[in-house]
């Protein structure tokens, strides 16, 4: 029987315990961890699902993934780390931040709904382009909208530096100078560079929703996703 690996027995430590990636692999190089009663010193052994770890004799079972939605404010920035601007993790002051990513990044200047989470593969159906999960914007522009541009999103515009059309998306016009976007990929800059292959710029940018998922959370503000919410991402495969 085969069975499935689950992560590095460093990370499994750390996803197991309040231990960091330092204090995890001397536990290991120091003989504390076994695997199936053996000692383990080799920090990158696989952990496969049927395996049982302890730690000075301790059982360990991993932390449940977690997965949070918040409302990003302007002027943060979605990696772990300040750079010139703070991160948004900062506002997030329970658990290990260290292991959470965003889920589809936004810039620097753009607010709204932001997903997080330590899972992976949850993310991945978020963001690969062949799930189809749609993310919808509120644009500000700086000119008003032409009329041709319904009909040219939905289609697909060709990006400077890119090979391929920009996938299907849906325009909604609100009032001249504001629409609704939906798109179902992620490339660098899209929203903007969609705006600016029409002639036109983004002067302001929101996300209000991915998936089934609206924002419904204060500037600043975080709360974890509910079951169903979780589960919305990994039953939708168009
Ligand atoms: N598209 C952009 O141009 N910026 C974002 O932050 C998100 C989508």
């Amino acid at each position: 029987m085969t069975y499935v690996v689950i992560m590095r027995l460093d990370k499994f430590i750390c996803k197991s315990t309040q231990l960091t990636k330092p204090e995890a692999i001397a536990m290991i190089e120091e003989g504390k961890v076994n695997i199936n009663r053996d000692v383990v010193t080799a920090v990158s052994t696989q952990v496969h699902e049927n395996n049982q770890v302890t730690l000075n004799g301790i059982l360990l079972t991993l932390r449940p993934f977690r997965y949070l939605i918040m409302n990003k404010p302007a002027n943060t920035i979605c990696s772990n780390i300040d750079e010139a601007y703070p991160s948004l993790f900062n506002y997030i002051t329970e658990g290990n931040n260290a292991e959470l990513h965003v889920a589809g990044r936004l810039d620097a200047d753009t607010t709204g709904l932001v997903l997080i989470t330590d899972n992976g593969s949850w993310s991945y159906n978020i963001i690969t382009p062949s799930k189809k999960c749609e993310k919808v914007y509120r644009v500000g522009l700086r000119k008003p909208i032409t009329e041709d541009a319904t009909e040219k999103f939905a289609i697909g515009l060709q990006l400077q530096g890119e090979s391929q059309l920009t996938r299907p998306a849906k325009l909604e016009i609100i009032t001249s100078k504001e629409v609704l976007l939906t798109i179902t990929e992620g490339k660098f800059h899209q929203v903007k560079r969609m705006f600016s292959a029409i002639g036109n710029k983004v002067i302001s940018l929101h996300r209000e929703k991915i998936g089934e998922i609206t924002l419904d959370v204060e500037e600043g503000e975080w709360r974890y996703l509910t079951s169903d919410e979780i589960q919305s991402f990994n039953l939708k495969v168009k």
